[in-house]
């Protein structure tokens, strides 16, 4: 093995990493790895996991060194070859053919209203659902969804459509057991999304309407590429908003002075990037070195399989003070929950309009006395997705 420099680490092993540990709560064990190295070679997840926030920040932001384009991607398999795991210039021609779709300007004319309308629909079904009802199955999930399938443009599709395309997709991506009922659910959905495209890009050839399918539909994107990005635009685009809901509403009904502080000053922007930090909903995204190399002093062979923990980066104590702590007080650094470099998030002002703007302020106004189920705690769980799964909940 040849590197960068001679005096480089080399990098350690953690055998006693396991996936159900991950799972159930990965804080301990990237507190662990952290003290001994930022980088170790998990087997269990058959990649090295880079857990310091300087080495993951030094990786997204070289394309050159660290390649999105990973070998034997179990993505690629499950949605296509998408921009996601493509380096420019072939990705930067595809991320601008989103255009401004996903953007500010868009988000503004067309769909904050739209999110309002959703906002409405779903608050309805989690007050009929009574006190004592899920937050994520009533709300955040379906909430979501339909948001997303609004700016897909996905008309011919339901929000169980999307909330069951999105799951299977993602398992497809994250089935590092090769079961084959995963990979035939994900399949089945890979299926049933290209059926919902070629019914729709007719019509919205005949009526565009600034959705995404219409925009790429007439940008000339090659069909496969178009099938893939949106693949993974419903594998990302829905699981993320929906845990920064229900773990934001989490965190700060666990917090009463932190809640009455952003219920006095409005600090909704504040509660939602500090939850974003504290519990990243991707923890985990690859990348692959495409020569030796060295990271904080660490040398990395060519070929080497990478895993960033932002969901680590995140809590990294050289850069966040008492880091394992939710605190919408903390001086403001950035996060790295939406990526970084060329792949920075492209829904990121969907997510903050969606969330921030709409779902949280509305939710604390219209349930008053918003609170926990003592009887039924919150769950939480997942390392590479991370969030609140089940959110019992009471009101006034
Ligand atoms: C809180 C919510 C969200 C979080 C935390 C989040 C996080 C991320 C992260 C970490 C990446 C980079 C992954 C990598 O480099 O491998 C990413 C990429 C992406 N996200 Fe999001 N996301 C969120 C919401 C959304 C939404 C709502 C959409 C769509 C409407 C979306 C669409 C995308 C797309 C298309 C990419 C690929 C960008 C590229 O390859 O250039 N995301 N997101």
């Amino acid at each position: 093995m040849t590197t960068e420099t001679t005096a480089a680490r080399e990098i350690p092993t953690a055998e006693w990493v396991e996936i159900p540990a991950l799972y159930a709560d990965p804080y301990p064990i990237y507190q662990r790895l952290r003290e001994s190295a930022p980088i170790h070679w998990v087997p269990a997840v058959d990649r090295c996991l880079v857990v310091g926030y300087e080495a993951s920040h030094e990786i997204e932001l070289d394309q050159e060194r660290f390649s999105a384009d990973e070998e034997q991607s179990l993505m690629k398999r499950a949605m296509g070859h998408s921009m996601l795991r493509k380096d420019d210039p072939e990705h930067d021609l595809e991320r601008k053919a989103y255009g401004g779709v996903l953007r500010p300007k868009a988000i503004k004319q067309q769909w904050e209203a739209v999110f309002e309308r959703n906002y409405r629909t779903y608050a309805e079904r989690l007050r009929a659902a009574g006190p004592g009802a899920d937050l994520v199955a009533e709300f955040a999930a379906p909430y979501a969804a339909e948001n997303l399938r609004t700016v897909l443009g996905l008309d011919n599709a339901s929000p169980e459509d999307l909330q069951r395309w999105s799951q299977t997709l993602i398992d497809g991506t994250g089935n590092y057991a090769d079961d084959p009922g995963v990979w035939a659910a994900a399949e089945r959905s890979s299926r049933e999304v290209d059926e919902a495209m070629d019914e729709m890009l007719p019509v919205l050839r005949d009526k565009p309407d600034g959705s995404l399918l219409s925009v790429l539909g007439a940008s000339g994107m090659p069909l496969e590429a178009l099938r893939a990005n949106m693949k993974m635009t419903i594998g990302g685009g829905l699981n993320e908003p929906r845990d920064a809901v229900a773990t934001t509403v989490w965190a700060l009904l666990k917090h009463p002075d932190q809640l009455a502080t952003v219920l006095a000053q409005s600090r909704w922007q504040d509660a939602f990037e500090e939850c974003l930090r504290w519990t990243a909903p991707i923890g985990m995204y690859p990348r692959q070195t495409t020569r030796d190399t060295e990271v904080a002093g660490m040398a990395i062979p060519r070929g080497t399989r990478l895993g960033i923990v932002i969901g680590a980066a995140n809590r990294d104590p050289e850069v966040f003070d008492d880091p394992e702590s939710y605190d919408i007080d903390r001086p403001r650094k950035p996060h790295l929950a939406f990526g970084g470099g060329n792949h920075f998030c492209a829904g990121a002002w969907v997510a903050r309009t969606s969330v921030v703007r709409v779902a949280l302020p509305r939710l604390f106004a219209d349930f008053p006395g918003l609170r926990l189920d003592p009887a039924h705690p919150a769950t939480v769980g997942g390392w590479v997705f991370r969030g609140v799964l089940t959110l019992p909940v009471h009101w006034d």
